[in-house]
């Protein structure tokens, strides 16, 4: 067993959002879980005082003058096979795009040896940026999905790899048949449980209702049914998908009609935009208890729309955040966390009456809003006893940090500083289930 105490200031939310700052903690962590967080413990010099009887620790992190801990960033959406393409191609909107520049990227996972080249990049990146937890898009190859999923294991990053499923023939070939679309699925979410880590777990992924028919939608539903798996895929992201998704699916009365038909909404299922939803499929989406994910960075640059926050915390709809690499132009959820407000106040600045987000808002959709949209609440999200460690020490003084300290500033100032303007130069170590990854 290993004990760690880590003595300092706290910054998280709360349930219902409130942001909670505490100038002087101690957290408890025996192996990966916070056992006990302590007010105002009094310190003398090495020697820690506690009022509990001697707490044997391994080891002892007293944070130091402008460091504070936060919990880790849960990354609700995001491709990682579109990293190679990141900053490229805002000339066209989803559909073209996708054409244009993803698919003819993702047909190259055939070579695993530049799926290794690039998953190794971009799980030691996104856990450089404070991504604990990763919601990820990872191949329709089944063999590459693997590597990823491996990757993360290896790399002790807590994530969903969902194995891409698509059998609408295509003339570039992209796709695979409806038979083994489920073998592979199927191949897929048993090689992922083997790997025996319980930080890594598969997350079936049809990837928008343009790419898959009804058939597949509904073995896919049966299969996240029963294995009590998550699930997740795209909504209602742009106007000309939209009509082709009514087009197609002409029985169905709305894009949500067309995946509650099919089985995929349950309370562990996630969709990512949702910007253009009617209020009846807002209703759809709560009664099943199934999330949005806002990708504000990749809807502003492939022109899908602006998502009104606003209204779906209004409608109760549980809501993540996804930097949705490569549409979206950064894997920094502290990049993302920016391009909501951004997305928020031209919203109020469209309407007058409307209240833009603030930091406290994006902030709590990067951690326990993630955690809530993902269902997996009861593990991370806060810094809250009974919980796993996943955490970020936050340093104002850290090397190379892009900000001065022209004066003294409060710890909420510093917060605010690190939310709005710090970058992973001031994430100066990441944990992940107790175990330092940075
Ligand atoms: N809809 C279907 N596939 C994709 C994708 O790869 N990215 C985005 N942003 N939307 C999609
Ligand atoms: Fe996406």
């Amino acid at each position: 067993m290993v004990r760690q105490i880590f003595i300092g200031p706290i910054i998280h939310t709360d349930e219902n959002g409130e942001l909670i700052i505490k100038e002087s903690v101690a957290i408890f962590i025996e192996d990966d879980k916070i056992i006990d967080v302590m007010e105002n413990p009094t310190t003398n010099k090495e020697k820690v005082i506690f009022n509990i009887d001697d707490f044997y620790a391994d080891k002892v992190i007293n944070l130091s003058y402008g460091q504070f801990i936060i919990p880790g960033f849960i990354d609700c959406h995001t491709h990682a096979v579109q990293f190679p393409n990141l900053g490229l191609g805002y000339d066209k909107c989803l559909l073209e795009w996708l054409e244009t520049y993803t698919f003819p990227l993702e047909k190259k996972y055939t070579e695993t040896k530049f799926a290794d080249q690039v998953f190794d990049a971009v799980v030691k990146r996104t856990i450089e940026a404070g991504t604990t937890t990763a919601c990820y898009f990872a191949s329709l190859y089944a063999e590459a999905s693997m590597i990823l999923a491996e990757k993360v294991a290896e790399l002790g990053q807590r994530a969903f790899i969902g194995k891409i499923n698509m059998n609408i023939p295509r003339n570039d070939e992209y796709y695979e048949s409806t038979e083994k679309s489920i073998k592979d699925t199927i191949a897929f979410v048993e090689s992922v449980e083997r790997i025996g880590n319980p930080l890594v777990r598969p997350i079936i992924t049809p990837r928008f209702a343009l790419n898959c028919n009804m058939e597949l939608m509904q073995e896919l539903a049966k299969i996240a049914k029963a294995k009590d798996l998550h699930i997740q895929t795209h909504i209602s992201e742009n106007e000309a998908e939209i009509r082709a998704v009514k087009q197609t699916f002409k029985e169905q009365s709305s894009y949500t009609a067309v995946y509650e038909t099919a089985g995929l909404l349950t309370n562990k299922t996630i969709l990512a935009h949702g910007i253009h939803l009617e209020d009846n499929e807002l209703a759809i989406l709560e009664k099943q208890g199934t999330a949005i994910i806002h990708c504000p960075s990749s809807n502003m640059y492939l022109r899908s729309g602006l998502c009104d926050v606003r209204r779906l915390k209004a409608k109760n709809i549980k809501l993540g955040l996804g930097t949705d690499v490569a549409g979206g132009s950064s894997y920094s959820m502290q990049d993302e966390m920016r391009s909501v407000l951004h997305v928020s106040t031209c919203l109020s600045l469209m309407k007058h009456d409307y209240v833009p987000l603030n930091y406290k808002e994006v902030f709590h959709m990067a951690t326990l809003g993630g955690a809530k949209a993902l269902s997996i609440d009861d593990k991370v999200g806060n810094l809250v006893s009974g919980k796993e460690f996943d955490a970020l020490i936050i340093d104002l003084n850290a090397k190379n940090s892009r900000l001065d300290n022209f004066r003294e500033y409060t710890l909420e100032e510093n917060f605010q500083r690190f939310i709005h303007s710090g970058d992973d130069r001031n994430i100066v170590s990441v944990y992940v289930r107790g175990r330092k990854v940075k």
